[in-house]
């Protein structure tokens, strides 16, 4: 892989995302040269992880004093309980802020993990070895921690920078086919958002990349994809403004994941994808995309096999479910729904520029979808 690092540059703080494939071997060469103060090191890592992989992580790291976790990646173990849990033991365990949490999982385990890494000691180092395609080109770039409450997702959390990211290729070697697919609905995000050209090309190539696997193809994917959410932080990091463009397609997949309860049924990636489509569709509706455009996402959908109709997940009475969790969305400044439309691809609308009243989204989504 040619291009092998990229600088997050944020207001607070610039680091490296370091790219490349079987990177996990030189984690303790990278640590010491950028954290030469550690001596502590506590892994966070997914339980799924095959175990090849989290030796491969620990080898090299033998030289540190390790305390290692592992947690099941799901939405309802990222709760304030798991992180009081290990906080203590961090705190009993007298670890320093020039010590380091590493987080190795995908999303749920970033989030938790850099937010831990924040509240111990006002900060520790911080190291995020992303694991998903989703995280590798979304969440662990921009600083977001976040847990969850029975309010809704991601309501209590920082902004956290990490030290740095190591985005290893061979660590997607064992991610199922469905997880694939949710990272490449944020690619494609980043594509309708800000990059035509972008969308143009994973339309011809989307197949050879999440079907056919072409290792090229997704390094060149998750590279722009990180360019471009990259480009977005660096302007907005604490999401003022501009940033708010990154939650196209995600307020509708908070009310879906809420409706099912965060569980397994509909995952973050699976939603953001119904999210967008959904949204996209709005956007035709307020005669803001043209049909010539919004049939284009719908064909790239179609030609992945992506999903498109919610009836297919969720039955009518569910709407008022997917409207509640919608509501508790924290972009929101009122009663009203705050929404990210599209109004061509590469182009959103600007952020709280659309409010809509709940009746009309849910009127939107029973009389086009049931
Ligand atoms: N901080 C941010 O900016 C940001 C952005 C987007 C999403 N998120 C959050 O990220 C979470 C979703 O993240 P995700 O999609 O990465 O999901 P995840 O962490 O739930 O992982 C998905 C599944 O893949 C498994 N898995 C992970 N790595 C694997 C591997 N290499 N091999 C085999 N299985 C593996 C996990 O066990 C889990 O079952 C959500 O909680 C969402 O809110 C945060």
């Amino acid at each position: 892989m040619k291009k092998n690092k990229l600088i997050i540059r944020t207001k607070s703080k610039s680091y490296p995302i370091y790219f490349g494939n079987n990177l996990l071997k030189n984690v303790d060469k990278l640590i010491k040269n950028d954290l030469p103060e550690v001596k502590k090191i506590c892994i966070i890592s997914d339980k799924k992880l095959p175990k090849k992989l989290l030796a491969q992580l620990m080898k090299p790291l033998k030289k540190y004093e390790l305390k290692l976790y592992k947690l099941s990646a799901n939405e309802k173990n990222k709760n304030i309980y798991v992180v009081n849990k290990i906080i203590k033991n961090l705190l009993k365990m007298n670890f320093n802020r020039s010590d380091c949490v590493i987080s190795f999982g995908g999303g749920i385990i970033g989030d938790l993990s850099a937010f831990i890494a924040n509240l111990t000691k006002r900060g520790m180092r911080y190291v995020n070895i992303p694991t998903t395609l989703l995280s590798q080109v979304d969440a662990s770039i921009g600083g977001k921690t976040g847990i969850n409450t029975p309010h809704g997702k991601n309501l209590i959390g920082t902004y956290y920078q990490p030290d740095f990211v190591l985005s290893d290729i061979a660590v997607l070697k064992s991610l199922p086919q469905r997880e694939i697919v949710s990272g490449y609905g944020e690619i494609l995000k980043h594509s309708l958002i800000l990059d035509k050209k972008f969308f143009f090309w994973l339309f011809k190539n989307g197949k050879k990349i999440i079907i056919q696997k072409d290792n090229k193809l997704l390094v060149k994917a998750i590279f722009k994809s990180c360019k471009i959410k990259s480009f977005i932080v660096s302007k907005d990091e604490k999401e003022k403004n501009l940033r708010m463009i990154l939650n196209f397609g995600h307020t509708f997949a908070h009310g879906f994941e809420g409706a099912k309860k965060f569980s397994k049924k509909l995952n973050h990636g699976e939603a953001v994808l119904l999210g967008m489509i959904v949204a996209s569709e709005l956007s035709y509706r307020k005669k803001l995309l043209s049909m010539r455009e919004l049939l284009l996402v719908k064909k790239h959908y179609h030609n992945l096999n992506l999903l498109v109709n919610i009836k297919k997940i969720f039955k009518k009475k569910e709407i008022n479910k997917i409207i509640y969790f919608m509501k508790k969305d924290k972009k929101n400044f009122s009663e009203k729904i705050n929404l990210i439309l599209l109004k061509k691809i590469g182009k959103t609308t600007k952020p709280k520029e659309i409010f809509l009243k709940d009746v009309e989204i849910k009127k939107f989504l029973k009389s086009y979808y049931f």
